[in-house]
């Protein structure tokens, strides 16, 4: 069907039979390994695995296998390798640019199945565990140690490890700990043909030719399937405090920025930067008391993770009086205990579901140097205001513009608000938006990868050159490209 114009299935791919299907069952032995809608009316249980998070991408899908090992998943891509299926890996289903969900009828790997936490070494923080581990159970167990995982975000509740890493994910406190690609230490990989490379280095230093796990690290299941992992933990802070700022210009939340690496230095582990519209669509949407009155056009929040709470404390506060005096922000809160932490977290963190009630979200996930950060912001607003596609009303499509993100690491979240998908509203904001990216030489794609939703912007991020290599490397790996086809490469 024409679910994606522009897009045909690829005729070099063969089609599921119940033969294929014997194969799958006999080789995974219990029934609910595969969900099968060849020989039985499976659309009920498939579905969930054919839309993502957004209601934005719907796939196709018949078949969903669900493999217990390593050695199932070389089993099945060795066989879909042979007979020329395509498959799409699935973890968590998070993702938000539809990488997750085929396009035509590629088989779905659902990796849930394989979460089991092999070791931790507490004296130097090097977790091993499987690619469908929960990424907050993850957490839950080095927490038990006094350790952290690495990684913080939304949909910790429900993302794989094994999808964070697929996506590169960056999350909340990529300022403190670092990329992934720093973090990872080890991944066990299975090839489009079997072969399972063991990359499994439990060591911080290998410098042993070249680094081939870090392909991996963001490949977004165009590679092969990643099903083990080492990662580096970090040592669980003791003392965690976040305060919540109005400010009333960008340029201040600069200002501010600036001042709290300055005397925040070692204990800042967050700057989150939301706008006035991104609180108002929260509260809209959850109610509550917000945490500070009146409106701001814009909010920090700002979060301390150290060894000394009674220190760390006094020194947030000591910036707050600081920045205060100084007129840098308008107002300011500090949580008192860990619920109010929580609730302050959760004006950020409520930010993407709350802004997605009204009908959808177009979302763009983009790195731009600090001072023209929050211009794009304005920029989509006059443009989409311009062309009367703004407004209360129902025959508006959008509600309104939006911009937040991890200022720490210069990523912004532009999104806009809809009520309903709309080509109009799509076509003013592409190529428009990259367009604007690329002039001044950000990202257009910060931390959630480019899947299917920027499969035609790649060369606004990237030059023919290293497209070029990137096409070279698909073919090396997957010289069938029956992994996860019609994506970005
Ligand atoms: P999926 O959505 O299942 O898959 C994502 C991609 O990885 C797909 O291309 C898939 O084919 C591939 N893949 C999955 N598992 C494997 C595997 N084992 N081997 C090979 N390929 C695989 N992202 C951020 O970066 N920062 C954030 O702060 C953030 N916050 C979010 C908040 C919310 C509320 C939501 C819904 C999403 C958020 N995301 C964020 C996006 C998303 O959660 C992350 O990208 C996450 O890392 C995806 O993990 P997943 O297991 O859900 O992967
Ligand atoms: C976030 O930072 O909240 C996530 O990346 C999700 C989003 O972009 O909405
Ligand atoms: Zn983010």
């Amino acid at each position: 069907t024409d679910s994606y114009p522009g897009l045909t299935r690829d005729s070099r791919f063969s089609k599921l039979t119940p033969g294929h299907v014997a194969y799958f069952k006999q080789l995974l032995g219990q029934d609910s390994a595969v969900i099968d809608g060849i020989n039985a009316d499976a659309a009920a249980d498939i579905e969930p695995f054919n839309e993502d998070w957004m209601h934005k991408y719907k796939g196709q899908c018949r078949l969903v296998l669900k493999p217990g090992s390593t050695e199932d998943v070389s089993k099945i891509l060795r066989y879909c390798n042979e007979n020329m299926l395509a498959v799409v890996p699935q973890g968590g289903n998070t993702g938000l640019v539809g990488g997750s969900i085929p396009v035509f009828d590629e088989i779905v790997i659902g990796m849930g199945r394989m979460n089991t936490i092999h070791s931790f070494d507490d004296v130097s923080g090097s977790l091993v565990l499987d690619a469908g581990c929960i990424l907050e159970v993850a957490d839950q167990h080095v927490a038990q140690q006094g350790y952290v995982f690495p990684l913080d975000l939304g949909a910790k509740g429900s993302c794989h490890v094994g999808g964070n890493v697929s996506t590169n994910a960056g999350g909340l406190r990529l300022l403190r700990y670092g990329s992934l690609h720093g973090s990872v230490l080890g991944v066990e990989a299975v090839l489009p043909d079997g072969t399972v490379m063991d990359d499994m280095c439990t060591l911080r230093k290998n410098n042993t030719g070249y680094d081939l796990k870090q392909l991996f690290i963001g490949a977004e299941g165009t590679l092969g399937i990643v099903t083990k992992l080492v990662v580096q933990c970090a040592q669980r802070s003791p003392a965690v405090n976040v305060a919540l700022f109005g400010v009333e210009s960008y340029q201040k939340a600069q200002t501010a920025f600036r001042e709290a690496k300055l005397q925040l230095s070692e204990i800042l582990s967050a700057f989150e930067l939301m706008d006035g519209t991104s609180q108002r669509l929260v509260h809209q949407v959850r109610g509550g008391t917000r945490p500070l009155e009146g409106d701001h056009p814009f909010y920090c929040l700002v979060e301390t993770s150290g060894s000394n709470g009674e220190h760390d404390y006094e020194k947030l506060e000591k910036f707050l009086e600081h920045v205060m005096s100084n007129e840098v922000v308008a107002d300011g809160v500090v949580a008192q205990d860990a619920t109010q932490i929580k609730t302050l977290w959760s004006w950020r963190e409520g930010i993407t579901e709350c802004i997605g009630h009204f009908g959808g979200t177009y979302k763009y996930d983009v790195s731009i140097p600090l001072p023209d950060m929050y211009l794009i912001v304005h920029d989509v607003k006059a443009r989409l205001s311009e062309a009367g596609l703004v407004g209360d009303t129902d025959d508006h499509p959008v509600v309104d513009v939006v911009g937040y993100g991890h200022m720490g690491d210069s990523n912004l979240h532009l999104n806009i608000a809809v009520r309903r998908y709309d080509k109009e509203v799509e076509t003013a904001l592409e190529p428009y938006v990259y367009e604007w990216i690329e002039k001044r030489r950000g990202s257009i794609s910060a931390e959630h990868g480019l899947g299917l939703a920027k499969k035609n912007y790649v060369g606004y991020s990237r030059n023919e050159t290293m497209i070029g290599l990137m096409r070279q490397i698909k073919t090396l790996f997957d010289p069938n490209g029956i992994m996860n086809p019609y994506k970005y490469i």
